[in-house]
């Protein structure tokens, strides 16, 4: 008989990838059904989890009541929480408890957590208003206390933000023009998110062996002149890279999104996203996948056309 995964943010990009992973993986297949937690259960993409066999269930993250029925008979539980929903650190770390409470309330096996590394300590108190990572490093530092085996989903910086709000911006002189606060060879650990399931795979498929481990999740690290590059010579379109100012790299974030912004400037040139360890910790958990995570190059190829 097959064990019962129930996946929070199951319309989202993590939870939604992961889903599309178990569901299309023969060995997960075998080995877990699906449930999906959504606010709504009427929308779209929720009818469309249901069409694909999963079980979708209502529940918010912020009604602890709700949560009891979304976990109940589970044996493994993916949580993960959208900060920028509320933008609210104590949400955050409130939503991020209540799953934990549930899960061991229902005497789930296994609960792995989308964590962040804690900035503050990380940053021995340079950067403290990183609020959106500290939040999540809270709610694992509860969890790991907890008699659960638990494991860490540390998604680094998803490729999918320049699709969307740090997409590369088409000047009125047909160049195009990638501005951000990093500097053109800082580090950054980019996700494919729809990969979230090729790093959750192993830790399904053996619980014990992973647990109180923390995965860092990333194809590798690249810079952003290795980014512009890349577009450049996927589109046949010359694409640059301007470092500019927090005021300046606007792209289409939302007033909190730029706050945030300009209190995390340095996180990535001066302490690196992941920590001083960060490039040991990616080889490890990329040594634990069977299935290699997209490339930026495939990525980029996948996503055309870019700047029409
Ligand atoms: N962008 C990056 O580079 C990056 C990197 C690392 C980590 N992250 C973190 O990733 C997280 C977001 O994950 P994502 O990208 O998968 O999110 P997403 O695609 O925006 O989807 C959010 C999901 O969370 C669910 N959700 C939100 N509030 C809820 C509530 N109160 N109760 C129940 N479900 C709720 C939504 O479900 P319904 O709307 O259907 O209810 C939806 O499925 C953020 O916390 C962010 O900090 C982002």
């Amino acid at each position: 008989m097959t064990k019962l995964l129930t996946v929070f943010g199951a319309t989202g990009q993590q939870g939604g990838s992961l889903i599309d992973y178990v569901l299309k993986n023969p060995e997960l297949s075998n080995l877990y059904h699906l449930r999906g937690i959504t606010r709504d259960a009427s929308k779209a993409s929720a009818t469309s989890l249901k069409e694909r066999g999963v079980q979708v269930i209502q529940a918010d993250l912020s009604d602890s009541q709700s949560l009891v029925s979304a976990v109940a008979d589970s044996y493994a539980v993916f949580g993960v929480t959208n900060y920028w929903d509320k933008g609210s650190a104590a949400i955050e770390i409130a939503q991020g408890k209540a799953i934990a409470d549930a899960a061991l309330a229902a005497s789930v096996t296994l609960l792995i957590w989308s964590s962040l590394p804690n900035v503050s300590r990380m940053t021995r108190g340079a950067l403290t208003d990183v609020a959106h990572f500290d939040s999540k490093a809270e709610v694992e530092e509860y969890i790991r206390n907890l008699p659960i085996l638990s494991s860490f989903f540390m998604a680094g910086w998803y490729m999918q933000n320049h699709i969307s709000y740090m997409r590369p911006k088409l000047q009125d002189n047909g160049s195009v023009v990638l501005s951000q606060t990093w500097s053109p060879t800082a580090l950054l650990p980019m996700i494919d998110i729809t990969d979230t399931g090729k790093f959750v795979a192993p830790i399904l498929l053996d619980p014990a062996k992973y647990s109180g481990k923390s995965f860092t999740c990333a194809t590798f690290f690249y810079t952003p002149l290795e980014l512009v590059g890349v577009w450049t010579k996927i589109t046949g379109k010359k694409v640059t890279y301007a470092q500019v100012g927090a005021d300046q790299a606007r792209g289409n974030l939302t007033a909190e999104m730029q706050r945030k912004l300009k209190k995390s400037v340095g996180l990535i040139d001066d302490y690196s996203y992941f920590g001083p360890t960060g490039r040991e910790d990616l080889k490890w958990t990329l040594d634990q996948l069977t299935d290699a995570p997209n490339t930026w190059e495939s990525f980029v190829n996948a996503n055309e056309p870019w700047f029409s």
